[in-house]
């Protein structure tokens, strides 16, 4: 059932190898055969009168949020800000004229969320609730509610809600895009997109036993890891870096790639474990420039990218989807690798230490 592991080791490995499935999910609920988004006509006149839209969200769901941000403005042209509700309750923006709030949350119960989504209730601005479980609390007290429709997840470590959150938000722009008749978002053929990203991430799960090995060679007893990236690839440089914290307690940090030479290539030692997302084409050969920069100063540099190039160290190549999606792909490697960076350090990958997996405290 969607509660047992199953023939897996841990609820972590089983939910990696879900995402495909989820992906074909969220497309068979939210589009219909012409792969049109088929979302509550409410919600996107509501939508369509915002003048800027804020996304909430706290730990892996703000990162899907961050990740987002560019389907938004790129497929609906909405301005939108997105922001760790933990800070944005008590330190709130100046908002725009009709601001829409919309909560990402796979448990629905983060308390740091609800506390913003108390106060917009106050102020009377609409929201929209996006999370796994129904009748959960955030789902109740917003105006609107979608569903991820991923399953259960038990592992603390969220991996198919985050991929779920990206996916759902990919088909929101787009019919909020198609309200306002915008061509980005007509051209943008959401179903064949997730059917793409759905056999990418099949060919990772299968290839699983190569990251088992990557993540033996690059980060078997390292204390510190970097993930860089730029553009597309910043965000999820940021949730691949708190994947590894999380369950393998090893320091990572995700950087946005032009930053190294702002600061931290101070700390590249020989040995450092630097791992670079290149999704983006806008930046890949700037992202690459960085990867020589930390290679000359002994990094034990991995990529993860969209397309293979000739070079000495190891690659893991992604299959060619829209760069609106690109997440979606490069971020089940460091889901990956994350994972088996605990299990060879023998640590209990469902159940790490401190963290649980929804804090209803603030
Ligand atoms: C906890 C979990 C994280 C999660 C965060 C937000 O801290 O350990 O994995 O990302 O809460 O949870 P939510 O249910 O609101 O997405």
């Amino acid at each position: 059932s969607d509660t047992e592991k199953g023939p897996y080791p841990f609820y972590m490995l089983k939910e990696i190898n879900e995402q495909p499935t989820v992906m074909r999910r969220l497309a068979q609920t939210y589009l219909d055969e012409k792969g049109q988004p088929q979302i509550a006509p409410e919600l996107l006149a509501a939508l369509k009168q915002a003048d800027r839209l804020y996304i909430l969200a706290a730990g892996t769901s703000y990162h899907a949020g961050l990740v987002a941000k560019s389907m938004f403005e790129k497929l609906a042209q909405l301005p939108t800000e997105v922001s760790l509700a933990s800070e944005f309750g008590y330190n709130t923006p100046l908002l725009a004229k009709k601001p829409f709030f919309l909560f990402l949350s796979q448990s629905g119960e983060t308390a740091d969320s609800r506390q913003v989504l108390v106060k917009v209730k106050q102020w009377g601005y609409p929201s929209l609730t996006m999370t796994n479980v129904p009748g959960s609390t955030l789902s109740r007290e917003a105006t609107y509610t979608l569903l991820l429709k991923a399953g259960p997840e038990i592992a603390v470590a969220s991996t198919k809600a985050y991929t779920a959150q990206i996916a759902l938000q990919a088909i929101l722009a787009k019919a909020l895009g198609e309200t306002r008749q915008l061509v980005t978002a007509q051209k943008f053929d959401i179903r064949k997109q997730l059917g793409l990203v759905a056999n990418g991430m099949q060919t990772l799960i299968d290839e699983h036993h190569r990251f088992d090995q990557l993540a033996k060679t690059y980060l078997g007893t390292t204390s510190n890891a970097f993930y860089i990236g730029r553009g597309y690839d910043y965000p999820v440089s940021l949730e691949a870096a708190l994947k590894l914290k999380e369950i393998s307690y090893v320091q990572a940090e995700g950087f946005a790639g032009a930053e190294l030479k702002h600061g931290t290539i101070s700390l590249i030692e020989k040995g450092t474990p630097v791992i670079a997302i290149i999704t983006d084409k806008r930046v890949a050969s700037h992202t690459r420039s960085n990867v020589q920069e930390v290679r000359a100063r002994g990094a034990h540099v991995l990529t993860i990218a969209m397309h293979a190039v000739a070079q000495q160290s190891d690659q893991v190549v992604l299959a060619d989807v829209n760069p609106l999606l690109s997440a979606l792909l490069s971020v089940v490697p460091a889901q990956l690798l994350a994972y088996y960076t605990s299990l060879n350090r023998g640590y209990d990958v469902d159940k790490p230490r401190n963290l649980a997996k929804a804090v209803t405290v603030e």
